[in-house]
């Protein structure tokens, strides 16, 4: 099975850039199952017969792969920490420092959900506290059709699920079956396509130099094999300023090298600060 699967990848990394060779076995396995009965093929070497010769397939499997589920205030806990908290530390620190810009990356940012919740919340707080910032957004995706709905801004109700009314009322403007983000937040988030295995550079080109102050790389790391994981920790950790917050998913955790190298903020929720 594993001898398929891996000439299944190195066709998809040859034909399309796209290198899956760092997922879990057991991931892969089940995503490229679910395209057996829609193509036909009775086992994965058939499907892969199939494959070389429908290019459209391609794309079908890239995108099952990539799995980009996400939605807008996802994990609430994790939103009403960075707002009760982080937000107003960080900008405090800033402040004392003379310094008022704010980066960010969100690495793996899917359609952009992730990255316009943080510019919500960054925008709220600014407002609360009646004070002007420069904000940098940084969010990046390997998969160039999330870029693309990100950068429309329109969702659907399962994706604003989680949205309080009021900010649903703020920001977005309601249609008959989509939510369009207003342009406000829409121009604070600046999208690109970055591979985390990208062997050049340690953070999203359109960002020239790291020197974050927060990284969001949540739910990610959970799809590859612990030595894919620790190349993209060596980037979030390099990209992170010291003091730096650093945000996971529910389900991840730093890697045993960078243990010693966070601290955990709180229990309630997976954000580390960068020692
Ligand atoms: C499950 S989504 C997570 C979205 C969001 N961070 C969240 O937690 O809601 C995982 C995302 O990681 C992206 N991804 C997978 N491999 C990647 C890679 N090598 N480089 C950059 N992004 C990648 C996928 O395209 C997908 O959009």
């Amino acid at each position: 099975m594993e001898q398929i699967i891996n000439e299944i990848l190195n066709f998809l990394r040859e034909q399309r850039g796209y290198d899956f060779t760092g997922n879990r076995l057991l991931m892969l396995e089940r995503r490229i199952t679910k395209r057996l009965s829609p193509t036909k093929s009775n086992s994965f070497e058939e499907y892969f017969k199939y494959l070389l010769i429908h290019s459209e397939e391609m794309d079908k499997l890239i995108n099952d792969l990539t799995i980009n589920v996400s939605n807008f205030f996802r994990n609430p806990l994790v939103w009403e920490y960075l707002a009760k908290y982080i937000l107003p530390i960080l900008l405090e620190e800033k402040k004392a420092r003379k310094n008022n810009s704010i980066r960010i990356w969100s690495a793996g940012c899917a359609s952009g959900e992730e990255p316009y919740t943080l510019a919500i919340l960054l925008k709220e707080q600014l407002e609360k506290e009646n004070i002007n910032f420069t904000i940098h957004i940084f969010a990046t995706d390997i998969d160039i059709n999330s870029q693309l709905k990100a950068e429309k801004a329109s969702f659907t109700f399962e994706d604003i699920k989680n949205t309080k009314l009021g900010l649903l009322k703020k920001y977005f403007i309601e249609n008959s079956d989509h939510f369009e983000l207003k342009p406000e937040i829409k121009k604070m988030v600046k999208f690109s396509k970055f591979d985390l295995f990208d062997n050049k550079k340690y953070s999203p080109p359109g960002s020239i130099f790291g020197s974050f102050d927060i990284v969001l790389c949540r739910n990610v790391l959970i799809y590859f094999k612990p030595d894919f994981q620790k190349k993209i920790f060596d980037k979030l950790f390099r990209s992170l300023n010291r003091g730096g917050y650093l945000v996971l998913g529910e389900a991840e955790v730093p890697i045993e090298k960078y243990r010693s190298k966070f601290k955990r903020f709180d229990k309630c929720c997976k954000i580390y600060q960068k020692r």
